[in-house]
């Protein structure tokens, strides 16, 4: 979602820092991009429809600027075009903005009646103008910043120039996130640590309703009321974002492959030995185990939904955290809520997070980027090993998360004796031996071309499980249509013929996954079912079935508490080979963003 990067530097140019910066952010999805800065007192402002290196293009060569605030903008309120775009000025102020302005439309109103005109259809406009106002009336930014946060509702990170005070950045921070990065004679600002790690490892975080100036050689944070902090500086501990996509032509493809990897790497502190388990949390305490997350990370949670009520008896539910920040959530000191994001920044996640820290429950979580908004809110946190994830489509983050959830359920069987030891040892060289499950399936590619080229024409495509299969199967459809546009759904076999069933028809594509030995048969009759209607089957499974009416993609049979891994796989790779084969912008779907940081 939308990006911010500043930069301001006693000798350095920071044009090619924004740039930069802004490129490194390109990977979170946006439409329009836009770069302000002082050059010789004056402001000059320069915006974009289109990509970063299309605002690279806009500007003279040579252009040179030692302040600058600069924005990926993924649209919310107004159009994707040029005026809507970031940087916005009113006045003597120009911000730029992530997050929402809820109250946007009384604060115009209030303004327009006190003379301000507006040119975009954008909250940041709104909020441009209402700093402008309180700095005509007071005169003062310290002030004027204090009655902002007073005065605004909703979700904010802004990085702001101010006319008559061309060396400093202000910026201001409310439920989106922002960190100051400290430099030498150089200081830059963030919306995320990748966009200045070329730059510096050193950096602050804003907490909400913080705000700070920012000069080249000076770095001061406040609270609401204009109290100096004093903040940690922090230190960059993980490995530098790689924009190489190597020899792959997608980094899609590259992070599937990488998972035979990255599963690995996520577990290995837990799976060489019985008692390894035991450094897992201890979840016997909970009577109830509350999974909360969006889009893939909640697919992810309902695989653990089944390893722990199957195999652990312990009762799991999980939610969509859009709807469970607005619902009852009969919450008590028994349920522990645990939280899963891949970027740690998901607004709704987070929120969700906070509604259960007001509860005062308890809550762990499942994040790949370390040190994120959501990491550090939790009271625990069990990081994904996944590395840096740039395509838009999760694969591998999936992959890491289902692993590290798996194993979290082993460690509560093995603590519950659920499951008997020698069972649990084995599935544990399961767990070591994944890497080598897992390549043959990475490498059937040819197969999954195949497939591809027989759906890539298809508008529907269905998919159908049971259980375990069908969680799967959710995440599979959603694989394909975020990235290939083909509109699919996934249906819990056994409800085909409660409804969806009227919409096969000759030659639809129907995916099934059938792995679960005792309900396999009666998955196996629904998809004879829609043979008998005309649609065209493709099934995964660990069975030896043979049956001329499917097209067949045997995996290996293993432990439920695997399963999932080798399920999805196939899924990925066929959703990746048909949205390549219809041309589509893979690592980057349309609409899309990596990072959803709004409601
Ligand atoms: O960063 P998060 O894991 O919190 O993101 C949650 C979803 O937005 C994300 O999984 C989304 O569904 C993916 N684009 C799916 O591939």
């Amino acid at each position: 979602m939308c990006g911010i990067v500043g930069c301001t530097s006693t000798q350095k140019n920071i044009i090619p820092i924004l740039l930069d910066g802004l490129k490194t952010l390109e990977y979170r999805g946006y439409d329009s991009a836009g770069l302000s800065f002082i050059k010789n007192g004056n402001l000059i402002i320069n915006k974009v429809k289109g990509r970063v290196q299309d605002l690279e293009n806009h500007l003279a060569k040579d252009e040179n600027a030692k302040i600058g605030i600069a924005h990926t903008r993924w649209a919310t309120h107004g159009k994707v075009n040029e005026i809507n775009a970031h940087p916005h000025n009113v006045g003597s102020i120009t911000i730029v903005h992530n997050g929402i302005i809820e109250n946007f439309n009384k604060l115009k109103h209030k303004l327009k009646d006190k003379g301000y005109h507006f040119k975009s259809q954008s909250d940041t406009e709104i909020a441009a103008g209402l700093l402008d106002y309180y700095y005509n009336k007071y005169q003062n930014l310290d002030k004027t910043i204090q009655k902002f946060i007073k005065k605004v509702d909703g979700s904010y990170a802004i990085c702001m120039l101010v006319n008559n005070d061309p060396n400093t950045i202000y910026v201001i921070k409310k439920d989106s996130p922002l960190i100051i990065g400290k430099g030498e004679n150089i200081n830059y600002i963030a919306s995320d640590v990748p966009a200045i790690l070329k730059y510096t490892k050193n950096y602050y975080i804003l907490e909400d309703c913080e705000y700070g100036k920012i000069t080249s050689d000076n770095i001061t944070i406040y609270d609401k009321d204009g109290n100096i902090l004093n903040k940690e500086l922090k230190t960059y501990q993980g490995s530098n974002l790689t924009s190489d996509k190597g020899t792959y032509k997608h980094y899609m493809l590259k992070e599937i492959n990488e998972q035979s990897i990255t599963i690995r790497k996520t577990i290995d502190p837990y799976i060489n030995n019985i008692d390894d388990l035991l450094k897992l949390p201890d979840l016997t305490k909970y009577e109830r185990i509350d999974i909360i997350a969006c889009g893939t990370a909640m697919h992810a949670g309902l695989t653990a939904k089944y390893l722990f009520e199957e195999c652990t008896n312990t009762k799991c539910e999980v939610f969509l955290a859009s709807e469970y920040r607005y619902q009852n959530n009969f919450l008590n000191k028994n349920v522990l809520s645990i939280f899963i994001s891949q970027s740690g920044e998901t607004a709704d996640t987070l929120a969700a997070l906070k509604k259960v820290k007001e509860a005062k429950c308890d809550t762990l979580g499942i994040v790949n980027v370390k040190e994120s908004s959501i990491a550090r809110a939790l009271d625990k946190v069990l990081y994904t090993e996944a590395g840096t994830e740039i395509a838009v489509a999760s694969t591998k983050a999936y992959t890491a998360q289902v692993a590290l959830l798996s194993v979290l359920a082993l460690a509560q069987a093995y603590r519950k004796k659920s499951i008997k030891e020698e069972k649990i040892l084995k599935i544990l060289e399961e767990f070591q031996n994944i890497s080598s499950t897992l390549i043959p399936i990475l490498e059937n590619a040819q197969t999954y071309e195949n497939i591809a080229k027989e759906i890539y024409k298809q508008n529907d495509i269905f998919y159908i499980g049971r259980s375990l299969d069908y969680y799967v199967s959710m995440e599979g459809s959603l694989k394909l249509k975020e990235i290939s546009y083909i509109h699919s759904e996934a249906y819990a076999a056994g409800e085909l013929k409660h409804g969806t069933i009227s919409l096969i028809t000759e030659n639809t594509p129907v995916f099934a996954s059938a792995t679960i030995e005792k309900i396999n048969a009666k998955t196996i009759s629904n998809l004879k079912e829609v043979v008998a209607r005309g649609a065209k089957c493709y099934l995964i499974t660990d069975e030896n079935i043979k049956d001329e009416n499917f097209t067949i993609i045997k995996i290996k049979k293993v432990s439920m508490f695997l399963k999932p891994l080798l399920i999805v796989i196939p899924y990925q790779l066929i959703a990746y080979y048909t949205a390549n084969l219809k041309g589509c912008d893979i690592d980057k779907p349309r609409n899309l963003a990596k990072s959803v940081t709004v409601e």
